[in-house]
């Protein structure tokens, strides 16, 4: 199905398209223009990886989180709920170790709501979780291990990959990557073992490596209205060249008022059907 759509640039919010379409710009129209006459944003095959999502929240000034010891919270309480949803109409979940050292998060759904649809549909009331390391430097007490009833996937390196086994006993899956661990290779294993939607929830590193690779299908990133101004700080990303630049950028699907918080929602391949 085709859908073409014209809206205006200086419309303060462009939002709900039917279908998302990529566009040209002419004057200060907006041309929506039919999907078969775009190229594939990214070269390599999709097939054998499942649909991936990144989803963060970063200040004004592109941070992800704070230099403190503490983690900054830059969501709102509406917007944590909107994260809620994309997690239980995922597969898996993937953070970085960093992330799951230094904010201990459990990846649990919260609503009891949606636990229980998932449960209806025959799915883990949870969403497969999913993490990678090469030091192997990752607590057994770490909230991200103590769900009940499944174990989390870790991918290794190969030299902590035995080190893990043991210390994470049946608490997780350990997957041995050999001695430079690729992404690519995380996401061509989750799609072998069944994996279709995998949300990947940062950080920093991690974003990196997804977007650098072109293994991106859609982004979902919340604006928080704050300020870090501190280049300690994590960014959203590292430098480097990603697919998405001046020549060539990423299309914009939807822009939505949550609170304070602004969320932009991208198209990056045309697997994301809006
Ligand atoms: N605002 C948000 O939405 C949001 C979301 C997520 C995270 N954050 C913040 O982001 C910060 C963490 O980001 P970060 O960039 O420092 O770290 P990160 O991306 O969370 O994790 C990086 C770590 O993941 C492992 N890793 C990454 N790529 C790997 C690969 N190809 N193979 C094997 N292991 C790999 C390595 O672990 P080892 O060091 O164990 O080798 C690496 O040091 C935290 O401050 C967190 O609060 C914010």
């Amino acid at each position: 199905m085709v859908h073409y759509q014209r809206k205006y640039k200086g419309s303060a919010v462009l939002s709900c398209f039917s279908a998302a379409l990529p566009h040209r710009v002419a004057g200060d129209v907006v041309e929506w223009v039919p999907m078969a006459h775009t190229r594939r944003l990214v070269g390599q095959s999709v097939a054998a990886r499942p649909y991936i999502l990144l989803s963060c929240a970063v200040s004004l000034d592109g941070y992800l989180d704070d230099a403190g010891p503490r983690r900054l919270l830059l969501s709102n309480a509406v917007d944590l709920d909107r994260v809620d949803a994309l997690r239980a109409q995922c597969d898996a979940i993937l953070i970085g170790a960093n992330t799951l050292r230094r904010d201990n998060p459990h990846l649990q759904l919260r609503d009891p709501a949606r636990r229980q649809a998932r449960a209806i549909r025959g799915l883990p009331a949870t969403p497969l979780r999913v993490t990678a390391t090469r030091s192997g430097d990752l607590s057994p007490h770490a909230n991200f291990f103590a769900a009940a009833g499944a174990a989390a996937l870790v991918y290794a390196a190969h030299a902590a990959a035995d080190g893990l086994r043991g210390a994470l006993g049946a608490d997780a899956i350990v997957v041995d990557l050999g001695a430079e661990p690729a992404m690519t290779a995380v996401a061509a294993d989750l799609h072998a073992r069944g994996v279709q939607r995998l949300l990947v929830e940062g950080g920093g590193r991690v974003f990196t490596q997804f977007l650098q690779q072109g293994m991106a299908d859609e982004l979902q990133i919340a604006v928080a209205p704050v300020f870090v101004g501190d280049t300690r700080a994590p960014r959203f990303v590292r430098a480097g060249a990603f697919p998405w630049c001046p020549g060539r950028r990423a299309r914009l699907l939807d822009v939505a008022a949550l609170g304070d918080v602004a969320v932009l929602r991208y198209a990056l391949s045309d697997r994301c059907a809006g």
